[in-house]
């Protein structure tokens, strides 16, 4: 059976999730946060007591993540927080934990779950590494500051509703936006599968766009 693909790629907070979601419900799709996977990795090698930006705790959690990962993990609340994102952009800047992930994402758009006819896959290199051979490519774009306002409001939420653990750790707007501004450097300016559009790919700057948009 002939699987379509779709690629959705940008930096945080851009809208890609949200687009990824609402196209998977039109299309009945299968729909991967590769983000979740790359937080997953981020959040094991904290808990562990590792350190993100050490090559060999990146690759164990990556590793543990491969021949453990189940779709039920990325519901995790802790790996939506802002610690758990740096630690995700950290350890995707080395190119073992990148391959080691790599397999994950390719055989879920080639073989989408639930035998569905396609797939959407949302992250940072889907239309450039994992599926350059995707039907549609889509990179998705916001200002930093609108994408930095997004992320805090999300957080804020979530600290609200989720309890202490997290409204305690829930950052200022001025935290996120210095956090996401590395971020966006560290994505963009890695070696390893660094953020960018696919050549082909449609470029959508949601900064003045709702959702629904
Ligand atoms: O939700 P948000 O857009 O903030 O980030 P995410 O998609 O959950 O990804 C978190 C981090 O994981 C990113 O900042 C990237 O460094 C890394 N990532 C990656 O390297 N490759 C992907 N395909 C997806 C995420």
């Amino acid at each position: 059976m002939v699987t379509r693909i779709i690629a959705i790629d940008g930096p945080a907070a851009s809208g890609k999730g949200t687009i990824a979601k609402k196209l998977a419900a039109q299309f009945d799709f299968a729909h991967m946060d590769t983000g979740a996977l790359y937080r997953l990795t981020g959040w094991r090698v904290l808990e562990t007591g590792g350190d993100p930006e050490n090559e060999a705790d990146a690759l164990a959690a990556a590793e543990y993540l491969r021949d453990n990962f189940s779709p039920e993990m990325t519901d995790i609340p802790e790996i939506r927080t802002d610690e758990a994102g740096n630690a995700a952009s950290k350890v995707g800047v080395f190119s073992k934990v990148r391959q080691t992930l790599d397999g994950l994402q390719v055989n879920f758009a080639k073989n989408p779950p639930g035998v569905k006819k396609g797939a959407v896959l949302d992250g940072r290199d889907i239309g450039t590494v994992i599926c350059p051979e995707a039907d549609v490519k889509l990179y998705i774009t916001a200002s930093t500051e609108v994408r930095a306002k997004r992320r805090f409001e999300e957080l804020k939420n979530k600290g609200e509703n989720k309890g202490d653990s997290i409204t305690i750790l829930s950052p200022t707007y001025k935290d996120v936006l210095r956090d996401m501004k590395q971020r966006d450097q560290r994505d963009a300016g890695r070696d390893a599968a660094p953020l960018k559009a696919a050549d082909d790919a449609i470029i959508i700057d949601t900064s003045d766009l709702s959702a629904e948009d």
